[in-house]
Formats: C-alpha cells, structure tokens, sequence
C-alpha cells in the first residue's frame, strides 16, 4: 500500500471509488438501512425526530454500517437481521457523535452546524441516551445473545475510551501507548463490533468471527489515525468539521504526541503552552502544524495508519476470493487516504 503524504491533493483522487464500491455491493441493504434508521428515530416527542433527524439528514459516510452488510454478505448470510443490526451499529455511532460533539465543544458535524449549536448541550446528550436506547431495542429485536454481547461490550468501551480520552486531554506528556488505548476505545472498538456481527448472523464458525473482528479493530484504529492527522490536514469544507479543534481544545492525539517528543525544549514549551495551560492565540495553530511538519508527524502518523491498516488487510486473509473480499480489502485504502 503506497503511503500517501501529500495529505491534500494525492487524496481526493480515489477517495470515493473504494467505499462506493462496498456501498454498491451492498445496495439494496443499504437502502433498508436507512429505512430502517429513518422509522427507529420516531418518536412522538417532537425535538428527537428533529435532532436526530438533523445530524442523519445531514449524512455520514455510513461506513460502520455498510461494513456490517458487507460482512455478513461476505460470509454468505442471506436473510435479513443484518439490516436491523447494521441501523444499530449507526446509532451507537450517531449518538456518540451527539455526545463527542459537546464534550469537545465542536461545532460543525457533516458540514451542517451540530446539533449542540442548535439546540444546546442538554438536548443533545439526550437525545445521544434516546439513540443509545433505541440500539440496544435493535439488538435485543435480533435476539442472538452473542450479537448482543458484542455490541453492548463495544458501547460500554466506546464509553470508556472517551472517559480515558478525557483523562489524557492536556497532558502532553501522553505516550503513543496511552492514545492507542483510548482510540481503540472510542472508536476501533466499534467497527471491530460491527464486523464481526456480520460473521456471527451467518453463523459461521469462531475463527471467522475473530477475523473480521481483527480487521475491524484494525481499520478502526487507522480510521483514528487518520482522522487525528486530518483535524491539522484536511480542507475543511471536505471534512465537513472544523479543522484545528483538538488543538484548541487540548486534545493529545499522535501528530502531537510525536511533535511533543521529537521537539527540543523551546518547541515543547510552546506544547505546554498552548495545550497544557490552553494559552493560545490566531497564530499558535499555524505554528503548531509548521512544527509537526518540521518533524514530519503528520506523515508518520499516516504511516502508522498505514500498518494498522496492513494488519487489516492481513486478517480477511482466512476468507475465499469474492467481491465482498475485495471490496473490504480496497476499503482499507479508502480510510488511509480519504480526505473526508
Ligand atoms: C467520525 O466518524 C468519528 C470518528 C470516529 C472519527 P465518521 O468520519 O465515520 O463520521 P460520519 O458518520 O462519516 O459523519
Ligand atoms: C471520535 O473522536 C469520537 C467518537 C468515537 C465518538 P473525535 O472527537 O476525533 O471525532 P470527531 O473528529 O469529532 O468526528
Ligand atoms: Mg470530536
Ligand atoms: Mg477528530
């Protein structure tokens, strides 16, 4: 896998073609999906429908779910629990953006003003609990006590990953040990959750379970990465939030953990500065991305996305030649160079 380190231009390129293609594989799916998303956001409390009708109208790559579908598939499942676990999977996702976007105080999700802008904290952390509670009815609808043990494990780590999350924000001397634990929390833990219920619907054997589990956990971890590399990287209206918040916010993610690391005294004073006593002013970002670039942080960063995704790519290894296969394979270089 070439390791892209331009992070602008190289990647817009072939972004699109790697999820579009597992998007199409699983279209008909898909489209029950979001049916199915669209009626379990009902509620006869008006503000829910509105709230969480804003941030699902407003998009998402849909990408945690379409691995759900596109596993299963791939290990021959062909009824249709997928679809009902795959909305579920997207609503853990959406409610823990509801909640992430007012702890970090963020204020762009999917290119719309987020939801906490719109209606204030308290609306979104609640409504975050209702589309929690609204997974877990999906699940406990499926009615397969291994799907529901790995989906509600994964929602009680995703829960933890933020707290640790919470507990190494503005504390520059974070190891990359430390980052990696909280982002398999918050994030990989989820997409691991997602793909092995595939192989669990098809009621395959366990070492397939684990293997899709592996590449979820995996891709989950370079997704991060990669996530982390563009808040300093992307353009903004590709990203659809805003870039530069973890570094107003304190935020430790690997770019400057790396910085802070390879940097001499002055450098780590400007990281004590304006990440520990979150002293900043306009200039400090610029400054801030000139010297990860000095030090080539934002590139490594991409690189380590790029092992992790290798590993990924590494464990579908088990499984015969299809075009689910393939597809879930190509994806891996999706989430590396996408810009979005
Ligand atoms: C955002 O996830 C949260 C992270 C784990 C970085 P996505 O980038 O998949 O968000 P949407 O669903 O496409 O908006
Ligand atoms: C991912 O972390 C958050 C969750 C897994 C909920 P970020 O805070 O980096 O996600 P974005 O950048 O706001 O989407
Ligand atoms: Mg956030
Ligand atoms: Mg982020």
């Amino acid at each position: 896998m070439a390791v892209i380190i331009n992070l602008d231009q190289e990647r817009e390129k072939e972004q699109p073609d790697a999820l579009t293609r597992l998007c199409d594989l699983v279209q008909d799916d898909l489209e029950n999906v979001n049916r199915l998303i669209i009626e379990n956001m009902h509620s006869p409390v008006e503000l829910i429908p509105q709230l969480a009708g804003h941030i699902i109208a407003a998009g998402g790559k849909r990408l945690r779910p379409v691995l759900t579908l596109a596993a299963a598939q791939m290990c021959g499942y062909h009824g249709q629990r997928h679809a009902a676990l795959a909305a579920c999977v997207e609503f853990i996702h959406t409610a823990t953006l509801l909640h992430d976007d007012v702890v970090d105080e963020s204020t762009l999700r999917r290119g719309e003003a987020s939801a906490n802008v719109l209606w204030g904290n308290k609306a979104s952390v609640l409504v975050g609990d209702f589309l929690f509670s609204r997974a877990f009815q999906l699940m406990v609808a499926d009615g397969n006590l291994r799907v529901l043990e790995i989906l509600s494990a994964a929602s009680a780590i995703i829960a933890e990953g933020e707290v640790l999350q919470l507990m190494t924000s503005n504390d520059t001397a974070t190891s990359e040990q430390a980052y990696l634990e909280v982002i398999m929390g918050k994030t990989a833990a989820l997409f691991a959750a997602a793909c092995e219920v595939g192989a669990v619907v098809a009621d395959r054997p366990k070492k397939e379970h684990e293997a899709l589990g592996s590449y979820g956990m995996n891709l989950g971890i370079a997704f991060q990465l990669i996530d982390d590399a563009l808040d300093y990287s992307a353009k903004q209206e590709n990203l659809g939030k805003t870039i530069g918040d973890d570094f107003r916010e304190g935020k430790i993610t690997l770019p400057v953990i790396l910085a802070f690391l390879r940097g001499d005294e002055s450098e780590r004073d400007f990281w004590r500065r304006t990440l520990e006593r979150q002293e900043q002013d306009d200039a400090d970002l610029r400054q801030a991305i000139q010297l990860m670039e000095r030090h080539g942080t934002l590139k490594d960063t991409v690189q380590r996305a790029a092992h992790y995704g290798a590993i990924a790519r590494d464990a579908l290894g088990i499984f015969p030649d299809s075009a689910e296969k393939r597809a879930l394979t190509d994806v891996v270089e999706f989430v590396i160079r996408r810009g979005h």
